[in-house]
């Protein structure tokens, strides 16, 4: 572990495809802070500082030298930690394109669709939407026709869900979004500056500022690469990112942890959008490191989700589950599950946003979580890492236990299948919330699982919970 801890390098990551590596910080600082203080890249702007405008959100791209792939996701900037970027880049709208390079395509729809007024909210729209515009022109599905994009009308309107405008409207927004979309009908869009009266389809199409996914630029610069992989160097960042159970248990018993220091276990840090921080803390551990933590897997006896995965890629995993046939009981957990989940928050904060925080949230703060809910109508077990061992519970029970003490982590939890025998398991949730789309805290919510068998008159409810 100290031996480890030692060979830690600096911190360095990329913006725009710039290098920088800054000697020591303040582990709370955050990346817009750094962005908007420490660099010439001013377009994330703070709005709410709190995860729920989008005003400030950024691409990450993270390399796996392993697979030798690059992940890109939007984040929001004013929620992550700098330290949680080391070997990451950065690309904020600047990057993506300027008056001396050029601008990207997403930059001249939005001006052509009079998508942008004040502007204060369009460097974070435009970042949100390139995240999932090129995520969606690296997946599988066929070409799309030239100038297009593989992305849907219905996929490039939920790009931008959770950033919000407060002067132009959203129409021009989502209509310049969707010109990307390859199953678009041109005429369904609005007025703009490139279409004259009487221009046939093809002329609209040929209008447009031209797409080229083929084209997208590269978001994870050549020079990085090499220094993906370094851990901080631990005397002068207190920034620690254990790569083992073992690895966290020593450090969570070690002097970093005890005489008084405080300290936090971190992930996304989204829980601070909710409960604003007023604590300066010694240490940071960063838990996204615990390969054990980040696992996700299915069998026919049910699902076991890593503390550390993110609610975008449990939606991810459950949705293609869902296409494999594992029993009714297990395919109808998925679909609900995936569906009720992506009305939690927006894409920039389910990116980086954890199962194991939203749940310890609930379980700490009484937080109004939606997967608390979700697993407690599901019957779901928990793993923690106690300082007696391993601990397993039902979720249940430990929602009812006090709060938990800062020293003890989920691990993961477990959400068993029921099997259909002479009768039948049903699942089905509910949300009401101010916005029914999403981003917004769900008033109530309720989820309920019922075991029935059906008769000649209808159906009996053996159990339901
Ligand atoms: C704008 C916004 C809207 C949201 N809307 C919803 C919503 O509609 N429904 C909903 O359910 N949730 C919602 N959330 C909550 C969101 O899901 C949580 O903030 C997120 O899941 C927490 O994960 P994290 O990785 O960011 O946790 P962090 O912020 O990193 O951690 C949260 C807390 O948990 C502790 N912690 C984290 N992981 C562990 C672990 N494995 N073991 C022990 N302690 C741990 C941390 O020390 C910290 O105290 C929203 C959040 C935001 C910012
Ligand atoms: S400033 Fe509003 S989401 Fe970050
Ligand atoms: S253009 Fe003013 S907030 Fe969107």
């Amino acid at each position: 572990m100290e031996e480890r801890q030692k060979k830690g390098g600096s911190l360095v990551f990329a913006v725009n495809g710039e290098r920088f590596e800054l000697p020591c910080i303040d582990p709370s600082t955050t990346l817009l802070q750094f962005l908007r203080s420490q660099t010439c890249f001013k377009s994330p702007k703070l709005g709410c500082g709190e995860g729920g405008c989008g005003a400030c959100v950024v691409l990450v791209s993270k390399y796996d030298p392993k697979l030798k792939k690059v992940e890109d996701f939007s984040v929001s900037s004013c929620l992550t930690l700098l330290c949680s970027l080391n070997g990451c880049s950065i690309t904020t709208s600047e990057g993506l394109g300027n008056t001396r390079d050029g601008f990207h395509s997403i930059h001249e729809r939005f001006a052509g669709f009079h998508a942008s007024q004040c502007g204060f909210c369009t460097p974070g729209m435009c970042m949100s939407f390139f995240s999932t515009l090129v995520n969606a022109d690296k997946g599988n599905k066929p070409d799309p026709p030239p100038g297009f994009s593989k992305l849907t009308s219905s996929e490039a309107e939920k790009a931008i869900a959770g950033n919000l405008c407060r002067c132009t409207g959203y129409r021009p927004i989502a209509d310049a979004c969707k010109t990307f979309a390859a199953d678009i009908d041109i005429e369904d869009l609005g007025f703009n500056a490139f279409w004259k009266k009487g221009d046939s389809k093809e002329m609209k199409v040929s209008k447009l500022p031209p797409y080229d996914p083929t084209k997208n630029f590269n978001t994870y610069p050549e020079f990085l690469k090499s220094e993906s992989t370094t851990n901080l160097d631990s005397s002068r960042y207190p920034w620690y990112t254990p790569v083992s159970i073992e690895d966290l248990q020593s450090l969570l018993n070690s002097n970093v942890t005890e005489n008084g220091a405080s300290f936090k276990l971190v992930v996304g840090n989204t829980g601070t959008g909710y409960y604003k921080e007023t604590q300066r803390y010694d240490h940071y551990i960063d838990l996204r490191y615990v390969p054990e933590l980040s696992i996700i897997k299915r069998d026919q006896a049910g699902i076991d989700i890593g503390a550390t995965v993110t609610i975008y890629k449990l939606i991810s995993f459950l949705k293609e589950e869902s296409k494999i046939n594992f029993g009714s009981y297990g395919k109808l957990v998925s679909d609900k599950l995936a569906y009720h989940m992506e009305k939690i928050a927006s894409p920039f904060v389910r990116n980086s946003a954890s199962v194991g925080g939203n749940l310890v949230m609930a379980q700490k703060n009484g937080f109004p979580s939606d997967i608390a809910t979700l697993f407690l109508g599901l019957c779901a077990t928990v793993s923690l890492m106690t300082r007696h061992g391993l601990v397993r519970l039902t979720w249940e029970e430990l929602l009812l236990r006090p709060p938990l003490d800062s020293r003890i982590v989920l691990l993961s939890v477990s959400i068993p299948f029921k099997k259909d025998k002479n009768s039948k398991f049903l699942f089905e949730t509910y949300r009401a919330a101010p916005r029914p789309h999403g981003n917004a805290l769900a008033y109530v919510n309720a989820a309920f699982q019922a075991d029935v068998s059906f008769c000649q008159n209808g159906f009996l409810i053996n159990y339901i919970r």
